[in-house]
């Protein structure tokens, strides 16, 4: 028997999208306060607040390598800063972007694990090779990925008391900064500039895009429990885990709906529909249990009426759970599945290339 979509999406009981504050439905015109109300109570709830942008980022260069990848690429190290509550904060950003490029360049604003170019998760020269370029954070020279107490990095250099932000907030801060940095060079496509992360990474990048309306296109690679997953009925993953585990990830009030997913007032649903009318791109691995491949792609489902509120094509999918080799990528949302583990894979990025 073929269950509908639908159904599956009924049993699971989520929260309503588009209803104003008397619970009636949305029109278009609301929508830019209404998506205000969502941030607010992910922030609220899960996320954390987090300081307001500074009002300038200041960038110095400290290498510059004018012929990389076979002199496709420059590749600059450099350094980014800007005020805080406490003094002056600085983070080291590594730039690649292609040469010989007549027009502005599309870039991707990459979080990773590791500060190296080329990395596992990066195929630089496929990227340069489709005419886009990154600017790559290391996100441990943000905020540690680790119980640090809050006391390092960016952590440190704003008021606990006033800012309840955790540490997939602070790297999307980050990935807003480098935003900041990019929209001043005279080289880049700024309506082109994507984040792109994966698992943590990809939380981020879709909490990133979903807070920063600059960017146009959130790249978020098998981001599973707390990014593009939904919670209620989840495999894998669950709330208690991830906040048992990784409780610096979010703020304190996450914590409160382990074991408790039904009395969530929202559900990762809210977080796609926020980045809407942009672009969103899902991927998913079939042995990724713990991320739930399902959950994700209801969550595109369950997301896609908040891009049609708007005028946009959401996410335009059959009427059936994905299957490996799946890439739906007609709409604003898209949703790729892949064979393999957990990982940023090369048949990933040809996804997200198509999509830049
Ligand atoms: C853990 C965690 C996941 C996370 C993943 C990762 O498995 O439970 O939520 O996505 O690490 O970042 O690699």
């Amino acid at each position: 028997m073929c269950i509908k979509i639908n159904e599956i999406l009924a049993e699971r009981h989520l929260p309503l999208l588009l209803r104003t504050s008397d619970g009636g439905p949305l029109k278009k015109e609301g929508f830019e306060a209404y998506r205000a109300e969502l941030l607010s109570l992910l922030a609220q709830e899960v996320y954390g607040t987090a300081p307001a942008a500074p009002a300038e980022v200041r960038v110095s260069e400290q290498k510059c390598r004018p012929k990389e990848f076979a002199g496709k690429a420059t590749v600059r190290e450099l350094t980014l800063s800007f005020d805080t509550e406490r003094g002056e904060f600085s983070f080291p950003v590594t730039e690649v972007r292609p040469n010989g490029v007549p027009k502005k360049c599309p870039m991707f604003v990459v979080l990773n694990f590791r500060p190296d170019i080329p990395d596992k998760y990066l195929p630089m020269e496929e990227i340069l090779d489709a005419g886009c370029g990154v600017l790559r954070i290391y996100y441990n020279d943000v905020a540690l990925d680790g119980d640090d107490g809050f006391a390092g990095g960016i952590a440190a250099m704003y008021d606990r008391e006033r800012y309840t932000w955790g540490k997939l907030r602070m790297w999307a801060f980050a990935a807003s900064r480098a935003l900041d940095y990019l929209l001043k060079t005279d080289y880049v496509d700024r309506k082109r500039i994507a984040v792109a992360g994966h698992s943590r990474l990809g939380k981020t990048a879709l909490l990133a895009a979903a807070f920063d309306t600059r960017f146009s296109l959130a790249c978020v690679n098998n981001s599973g429990c707390s990014g593009a997953a939904l919670s209620r009925g989840k495999e894998g993953e669950r709330v208690r885990d991830i906040t048992k585990r990784f409780p610096y990830w979010f703020c304190e009030n996450y914590k409160k709906y382990a074991d408790h997913e039904a009395d969530m007032p929202f559900d990762q649903h809210f977080l796609i529909a926020a980045v809407a009318p942009r672009r969103v791109a899902v991927g998913a691995a079939l042995e990724d249990i713990w991320a739930d491949t399902d959950a994700q792609y209801l969550a595109c489902c369950a997301a896609s009426p908040a891009f049609e509120l708007l005028g946009k094509k959401g996410f335009i999918h059959p009427d059936r759970l994905p299957q490996p080799g799946d890439f739906f990528s007609a709409g604003q949302i898209t949703f790729h599945l892949r064979e393999g583990t957990h990982f940023f894979s090369r048949a990933d990025w040809h996804c997200y290339l198509s999509l830049i």
